[in-house]
C-alpha cells in the first residue's frame, strides 16, 4: 500500500490544512449555525459525538473520508472481522470481536467456527461467578468469597480494573474487587493487609502465564494464603487462573477445572471481553458482562455497517491522522468527567500506545510519518486545577477528548450539573477563547488603571482555537461502557491501518524485560560490572544503600 504521506489525497489535504489554518473555530461557528449538527454524530440512543470543535470542514472531512476509501479501509475492517492475520508479525489472527458476537453468529479461524467455544467459555464464567455469589464456592474454612484480587498487569489488569471501577454503582454481588499489578510489593501489601485469607480468592490473569510482575505476586499471594491455612488443599479453593497457557497454569499448581481460558486471537489489550473479564462478572454480576458486551458488539455493528461521514470509530480515526499527521499535533488529551472512570486514561494509554507507537509499517519497512500520539489524561475536574493551564495558554496545542454523563448513580444532582457546566466551558474555553479587546474591557470595568491593563491584559489572553471533542453519554451503564471501550479499541484499528502499521504486536516491551533479568540477578549477587558505566554506577550506589 502506497504509504499515507505519499497518497495523492494526503498531499491534497495537506495543502488543505495550510488553508484552513486561516480559519479559526470562531469564525466557523460564526460562518456555520448548523456546524454543530453537522459535525456531531449520534450513537444509538445513548451516545452522540460531537467533533464540531475540530478544526476541520466539511471539504476535509470529505476528502478524508475518500483517503480511506483510497486505503482500503473498507476492506480492512471486513478483515478484522474475518479470518486475517492482521497481527503477522506473531502469526496470529486478530478476532477480539468474536468474543461479544451473539451465540448464533459464525467466525471462522482456520476452518472452524470460533463462537461455540466463546460461548462455552463464558457459560463456565457464569456458572463459577453463580457459585462464588451463592456460596456454593466456599474458601478452606468453609466461609463464602468476601474479596476477589485480580493478580495481572497490562491488558491483564487495566480493562478489568478500569471497568469494575466505572460500575462501582452495579456491584451489588457482595463481592470487593482489589487489582495488583506492579513489581512493587507495596502495592500487594496495601491490598492483603486488610484481607481475611479465608475469605479471598484470587484471580491469576495473564495470556502468557510467564509474565515476571503476576508470577511474583501470585507466588506472594499463596505463600500468604498458606501462611494462614497450612493445608497446600487450600490454594485449589482460593487461586483460579484466566490464561491460554495450560502447562505454565498447571504448573502454578491450580487445576485445569480452575482455570478459564481465551485463545492466542485475543490481544492482551483487546482481552476483557474474555475470561480477563471475569472480576468484572464477579464484582456486578454476569448479566451485567453480559450487557457490557452488548454494547460493545452495538459499536461493532456500528463500524461495519455505517458510511464512514456518519462512522465514529471512523471519524474519530481521521480527525487524529488530520491533526497528528497534517497539523503535526502528536499529542491527545482524554478527560472523562466522571470519577468513576479514573483508570480510562491509563485503559486508553495502553490501547492506543502499545498499539500505534510504532516506528516500522507492514512491510518492515521504516514509517516517513508520524504515528501513535503520545495520550495521556485525568479526570474532570482535577485535571483543570493541574495542567489545564497548559491546553489553554501553553505552547503546545493538546487537541481534548471530553467524556461526560447526563445522569449519574450518586444522589449528588447539584454535583452533576456544576461536573457537566464544567466540562462544556473547558470545551468552550479551549475553543473560543477570550481577546484582548475583551479582557481589557473586563478589567477596565473592575476599575484597573490603564498601566495596570497594559500589564496585565497579555497574560490574561485566551488565544483559544485549541481543537476538543466531546463524547456525551446518557448514563454510565454497562451497556454504553462497552460501546465506548469498543469505539476506542475501532478508532486505534483505523488509525493502524491508515498508517500501515501492525497495531497488535509489542516488541516494544521486549528489550527491557531480558535486561532486567540479568539486572535482577546483578542485584541478587552485588555485582556492579559488566554493562555501561551509568548502570555500573547506579549497581555499585544500590548495593552500597541495600
Ligand atoms: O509487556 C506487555 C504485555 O505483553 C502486554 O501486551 C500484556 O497486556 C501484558 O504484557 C501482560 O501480559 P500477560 O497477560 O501475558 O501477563
Amino acid at each position: 500500500m502506497t504509504p499515507l504521506h505519499r497518497q495523492p489525497r494526503f498531499v491534497a489535504l495537506t495543502a488543505l490544512g495550510e488553508q484552513e489554518a486561516e480559519t479559526t473555530l470562531a469564525e466557523r461557528f460564526a460562518q456555520d449555525p448548523e456546524r454543530f449538527a453537522r459535525f456531531s454524530v449520534a450513537f444509538g440512543e445513548h451516545m452522540r459525538v460531537d467533533m464540531s470543535r475540530q478544526a476541520w470542514s466539511a471539504e476535509v472531512q470529505a476528502q478524508l473520508c475518500a483517503l480511506a476509501h483510497d486505503m482500503k479501509l473498507g476492506e480492512g475492517i471486513e478483515r478484522l472481522f474475518g479470518d486475517n492475520c492482521l497481527n503477522h508479525t506473531e502469526g496470529r489472527a486478530v478476532l477480539h470481536t468474536a468474543l461479544r458476537m451473539p451465540a448464533n453468529a459464525v467466525v471462522v479461524h482456520q476452518g472452524e467456527n470460533v463462537v461455540p467455544a466463546v460461548q462455552a467459555e463464558l457459560e463456565r464464567i457464569q456458572g463459577f461467578c453463580e457459585r462464588v455469589h451463592s456460596g456454593v464456592w466456599r474458601g478452606y474454612t468453609g466461609q463464602t468469597i468476601t474479596d476477589v484480587v485480580n493478580i495481572g498487569i497490562g491488558g491483564s489488569d487495566l480493562g478489568p480494573a478500569m471497568v469494575t471501577e466505572a460500575l462501582l454503582p452495579y456491584q451489588d454481588k457482595g463481592i470487593r474487587a482489589h487489582f495488583v499489578s506492579n513489581m512493587d510489593g507495596a502495592q500487594l501489601g496495601a491490598v492483603l493487609s486488610n484481607l481475611n485469607p479465608a475469605r479471598t480468592l484470587f484471580v491469576v490473569s495473564s495470556k502468557t502465564f510467564t509474565t515476571d510482575e503476576t508470577m511474583t505476586n501470585a507466588q506472594a499471594a499463596k505463600a500468604w494464603l498458606l501462611a494462614a491455612s497450612s493445608d497446600d488443599a487450600a490454594v485449589a479453593r482460593h487461586f483460579v487462573a484466566v490464561s491460554t497457557n495450560l502447562e505454565a497454569v498447571r504448573s502454578f499448581g491450580i487445576d485445569e477445572a480452575s482455570m478459564f481460558r481465551f485463545w492466542d486471537w485475543v490481544g492482551g489489550r483487546f482481552s476483557l471481553w474474555a475470561a480477563i473479564g471475569l472480576p468484572i462478572a464477579l464484582a456486578v454480576g454476569f448479566e451485567r458482562f453480559e450487557q457490557l458486551l452488548a454494547g460493545a458488539h452495538a459499536m461493532d455493528k456500528h463500524l461495519c455497517d455505517t458510511p464512514f461521514e456518519q462512522n465514529i470509530p471512523v471519524l474519530l480515526a481521521l480527525l487524529s491522522i488530520w491533526n497528528i499527521n497534517v497539523l503535526g499535533l502528536k499529542s491527545e488529551g482524554v478527560f472523562p468527567y466522571s470519577q468513576q472512570l479514573k483508570r480510562f486514561p491509563a485503559f486508553l494509554q495502553q490501547l492506543n500506545m502499545e498499539s500505534n507507537g510504532k516506528g516500522v509499517n507492514n512491510a518492515g519497512e521504516p514509517v516517513e510519518h508520524a504515528t501513535g500520539p503520545l495520550v495521556w489524561g485525568e479526570v474532570g475536574t482535577n485535571g483543570q486545577h493541574a495542567f489545564f493551564q497548559l491546553l489553554h495558554q501553553g505552547s503546545v496545542v493538546v487537541p481534548a477528548e471530553f467524556i461526560g454523563f447526563v445522569r449519574s448513580a450518586y444522589p449528588y444532582p447539584e454535583h452533576l450539573r456544576k461536573l457537566l457546566a464544567n466540562m462544556l466551558a473547558q470545551a468552550q474555553a479551549m475553543a473560543f477563547g477570550k481577546s484582548r479587546e475583551q479582557i481589557e474591557q473586563e478589567l477596565a470595568a473592575e476599575g484597573l488603571s490603564n498601566d495596570a491593563i497594559a500589564h496585565l491584559a497579555p497574560y490574561k489572553v485566551m488565544p483559544g482555537n485549541r481543537p476538543s471533542t466531546v463524547i456525551l453519554c446518557d448514563e454510565l451503564t454497562p451497556y454504553n461502557l462497552g460501546a465506548l471501550i469498543a469505539m476506542y479499541e475501532h478508532k486505534t484499528f483505523v488509525q493502524g491501518w491508515l498508517w500501515n502499521i501492525n497495531s497488535f504486536d509489542q516488541w516494544g516491551v521486549e528489550l527491557g524485560k531480558k535486561l532486567a533479568a540479568r539486572l535482577i540477578d546483578d542485584l541478587a549477587t552485588g555485582t556492579t560490572s559488566g554493562h555501561d558505566s551509568a548502570t555500573n554506577g547506579l549497581l555499585a550506589q544500590i548495593k552500597a544503600w541495600s
